[in-house]
Parts: C-alpha cells; structure tokens; sequence
C-alpha cells in the first residue's frame, strides 16, 4: 500500500471510527489540443501517476464531514442547506453535491478525507481529480447507476456553476477514462474516444512547474471562450449549420477576416490550427515520429502564446529554454495557461541533465525554484479494493 493510501485511510479510521471506501483519482497531462474542448474540438490528453486518494463512508446525520490532510481544514455542511464556501476546496464537494442532488439523487450524509501529490494550481487539473474521485465514491455508496461519461458532466457542470470556470469537458473525462500507457483522443462533440498508445520505452514525460499558480485567471478563460462565441455568431449568417468553431473552415474564416475584430480573429485562426494539429500529431504519435509529433508540440505552444494569449513570461521562457536543450522533442504550455507547468518529451539518456539545467537555468533568470515531475501514464480514478492495513501487512 502506498503512503497515501495508508495515510488517508489511517486518519479517516482515526478521525471517523469507519473503514472508508477508497479511491485513487489522477490528474492529467495533455500532449497537444488546447482550449478546442469548449469549440467542440479534439484533445489528447492522458491520465498520470500523480493523484489524489480519498476515502469516504456515509453517515446517518444528513451533514457532510469532509477533512483536507493537506490543508489542515475540516468542514461540516448541511446537506439541506449547500451553500458557498469560503474555502476554495469545500466548493467542489458542494457543488458535486448539489448537482447530483438537483438529478434526483438521493444523497445522504457522508464523511471524507483526502490528500495527494498532485500540485494545486499548476495546471494537471487537481480539481478535475477531487470532483472525479467524489463522483466515483458517492456513485458506488449510494447505488446512483452513473455512467463514467455522465459523471464527467457532472463534473463539468460542478466548475460551472459553482467554481465559476466555464470549461470544456477535457479534464473530467480524462480523470475517469484514462488508461495506463495509453493517450485519449477525445472527441469533445460526441465524446467518442480512441486510445492511442504512448509507451516509447525512450521517450519520458517531463512536467516544469513555473511555480505561477494560474487561479486568479479564470476570468480570462472565460474571456477566451466569450470571444470563440463571438467568431461563431458573425460566421453563423453564412452557414447556420455552424454551431461551434469546430464546424467552421480555415477558408471560411479567411474570406470573412474582414468583419472580425483583429483580436477575435486570432483566437479563432489558432482553435482552428490546434484541432487540425491534433489530428496532425495523433497520425506522428501512430507511426511513433515523436521528432514530428514534438514539433506540433512547439507549433502549438507558439499560437498558445501569440494568438491565443494565455502564456505567460515564465512559461514562454520554459518553453525556449527546453528547445536547445540536447534531447528534446517537443515542449508546450498545457492546459488553461497563465501559468502552471509545460510539458516536456524528452529522450531518457537525457531526463537528469534536461531537469538539472532547466531548474538552473529557470532559477538564475526568474528568481523562482522550478520544480521538475518526470511522470508516466497511469489508469484513471479507481477504487482501491484490497486495503492492508499495519496489522495485516504485519501478520
Ligand atoms: C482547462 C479546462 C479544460 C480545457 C483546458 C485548455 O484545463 O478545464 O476544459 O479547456 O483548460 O485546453
């Protein structure tokens, strides 16, 4: 049994006198598909080794206890009576809540415990791996019959609604699909799904933590998404078929450049570039061309950063520092951007100078100590059956 795991079911039984049901819920890489999730688009992600385990047990008092091992903070909410929190973790547990609750479900009083490994605010979406873990655990202790794609909706409309994120469903259904070794390429229109296989012996994955937490910027994601709209609504009158960015041609959007504002017109020329470029990148990865794959991987970082605008000082800087290192194939942001880490496909003769020296080189022009993952693909949230507890590992 991993530390963790040991370490979330100790204090649960400590602190609740229960034994919990445990699961084990990831969070996620995303090799190249950025901001086309809520255009209807494609993505690639993948689930990862780094994760958060949480435990939970009902209870008879119709209230949810929910303690947080890494922040030291403990809760008790009403179940009737679901509202805000000022803590910004309590606020996916109530919102998971409510929403399965506004379904019909019927959800009665719980307790709860987690921690993990997974860095909050760093972009691997640690909130997508909470919601998924909760939604797992509630579906098997009260029998809620959910399939994994409806508790990704849920999850989804938890950020929504109660976080204020308005994003695409990539991270949620990744967390709750995801298979070791395996890359998905997502559909984010019908939510069919392919596994690609990524299990290079050579190639590592190597996550830098610019260490700037991109919190505060959710209202520039939404920005983002309000502008994608804005493209759609002036592209609809010459085809009303359009519905998303997704339906919408490079050709279209070129005839109609005009009526756009400069600014609109780049977020959309670079949604329109990324989908394509995960088709592009998908057929690299088959043939395993990780040289062509990792040039789509810059290509995509340079319209993150000029069209799109959700880069940042620090990541553009990781990003170039990783290009001339010996090695590298390819090296991208990921995720909502403003922050967090860039994702890193690196040669293994290579990994310990490549984490050396980016962490040096990172530290003498920022002043920040970056921290450096090198992780691998791992299932998506599952519940951990067999607990061993100190007496049975010893006996
Ligand atoms: C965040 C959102 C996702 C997706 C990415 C950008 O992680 O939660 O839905 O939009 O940003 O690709």
């Amino acid at each position: 049994m991993s530390d963790l795991i040991r370490t979330v079911y100790n204090e649960f039984k400590d602190r609740f006198n229960e034994e919990p049901l445990l699961v084990e819920s990831p969070g996620r890489v995303n090799f190249i598909g950025d901001h086309t999730d809520y255009n209807d688009g494609f993505v690639l992600p993948a689930s990862i080794q780094k994760k958060i385990v949480m435990g939970v047990s009902q209870n008879s008092l119709n209230k949810i206890r929910a303690f947080s091992i890494d922040m030291n903070e403990f809760v008790i909410l009403e179940i009737q009576n679901l509202i805000k929190n000022e803590k910004h973790w309590v606020n996916y547990i109530k919102g998971v809540t409510c929403e399965l609750i506004d379904k019909g479900k019927e959800i009665n009083g719980f307790d709860l415990v987690f921690s993990g490994d997974l860095p909050i605010g760093a972009g691997m979406s640690s909130s997508a791996a909470l919601e998924g873990a909760l939604l797992v655990l509630l579906n098997r202790i009260f029998d809620l019959n959910l399939t994994r794609k409806q508790m990704a909706k849920i999850g989804q409309l938890t950020e929504h609604k109660h976080v204020g994120v308005n994003c695409g469903i990539m991270d949620q259904f990744v967390n709750l699909h995801g298979m070791k070794n395996k890359a998905i390429k997502l559909d984010c229109r019908s939510l069919d799904f392919e596994m690609v296989p990524f299990n290079s012996e050579d190639i590592k994955i190597v996550l830098c933590n610019s260490k700037v937490s991109h919190n505060l910027a959710s209202s520039e994601y939404n920005t983002r998404r309000n502008q994608c709209e804005e493209g759609v609504r002036i592209l609809k009158k010459y085809d009303p078929k359009i519905m998303n960015l997704r339906d919408v041609s490079q050709e279209l959007l070129e005839k109609n450049s005009n009526e756009f504002d400069e600014v609109v017109y780049r977020r959309c020329k670079f949604v329109l570039e990324e989908n394509k470029r995960v088709h592009t990148a998908c057929s690299h990865l088959e043939e395993d061309n990780f040289e062509a794959f990792g040039a789509c991987m810059f290509e995509s970082h340079k319209g993150l950063s000029k069209d799109y605008e959700v880069s940042c000082y620090e990541l553009d800087l990781l990003v170039d520092l990783a290009r001339n290192k010996k090695g590298v194939y390819g090296s991208r942001m990921m995720g909502g951007g403003f922050g967090g880490c860039t994702i890193n496909l690196v040669h293994k003769d290579y990994v310990e100078k490549f984490k050396q020296d980016i962490q040096k080189d990172y530290t003498l022009k920022t002043g920040i100590d970056t921290e450096v993952y090198v992780t691998q693909i791992h299932s998506g949230t599952k519940i951990i059956h067999k607990v061993e507890t100190e007496k049975t590992q010893v006996g």
